[in-house]
């Protein structure tokens, strides 16, 4: 399990409980391509989950904005396995300044690829980015959910951090304290 302290920006090499191995590294530029063949490898409702849309692909420019953050007011963290061979990547985490008028609230999102979920991925991605942006002075993060998304409402129950979610425009928006999270 992650840490607390573990906000490190080194590779780390995750046992799985199934027994796979992931590992978990903050995203660069280079990424970019690999996010694209990710996205091609998810499901309509994982995408419509995720961006609250339906697209069919991330166009260069949009895989090159997310590949690229500040690792301060914006941080992604990358799941990756190898698959025959290659580093793939399997999940992502990522939080953003919201706006300069709450400083210390980041938005934030996470998907693991449709053939990698339900093995533990994105609770690791959700406490390797809630420990980070604690660490950077963040001290909520704040996601928009379907209101059928209840498996990521269910991860962040179980996570124990406090949060709390309301109604805003027919979604859910919720809000997850970390000032005084430690896991
Ligand atoms: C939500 C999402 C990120 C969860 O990722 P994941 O890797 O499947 O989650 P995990 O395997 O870490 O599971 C977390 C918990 O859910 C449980 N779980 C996993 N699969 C489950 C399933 N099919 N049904 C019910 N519970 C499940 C796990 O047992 C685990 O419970 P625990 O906290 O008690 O250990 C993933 O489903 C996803 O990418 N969904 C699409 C995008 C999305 O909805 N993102 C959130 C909005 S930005």
């Amino acid at each position: 399990m992650l840490t607390q302290k573990d906000i490190s920006l080194s590779p780390e090499s995750i046992l799985l409980a199934d027994g796979g191995t992931i590992t978990i590294r903050p995203i660069h530029p280079d990424d970019a391509d690999d996010l694209q063949n990710t996205f091609m490898r998810l499901s309509t409702q994982s995408i419509y989950l995720r961006f609250l849309s339906y697209k069919k692909a991330l166009t260069d420019e949009e895989a090159l904005r997310l590949a690229t953050v500040d690792y301060n007011t914006q941080m992604a963290f990358v799941a990756t396995m190898i698959e025959n061979g290659h580093e793939i990547v399997v999940g992502v985490s990522r939080y953003a300044l919201l706006d300069k008028v709450h400083p210390k609230t980041a938005e934030s999102a996470v998907i693991v690829g449709d053939e990698f979920q339900g093995r533990g991925i994105g609770k690791l991605l959700l406490w390797k980015l809630v420990n980070y942006a604690k660490a950077k002075g963040f001290d909520h993060l704040r996601g928009n959910l379907d209101m059928g998304n209840t498996r990521m409402l269910d991860l962040i129950k179980r996570s124990g951090l406090p949060h709390h979610q309301r109604y805003v425009d027919g979604i859910w928006e919720v809000n997850i304290e970390i000032s005084g999270s430690g896991k």
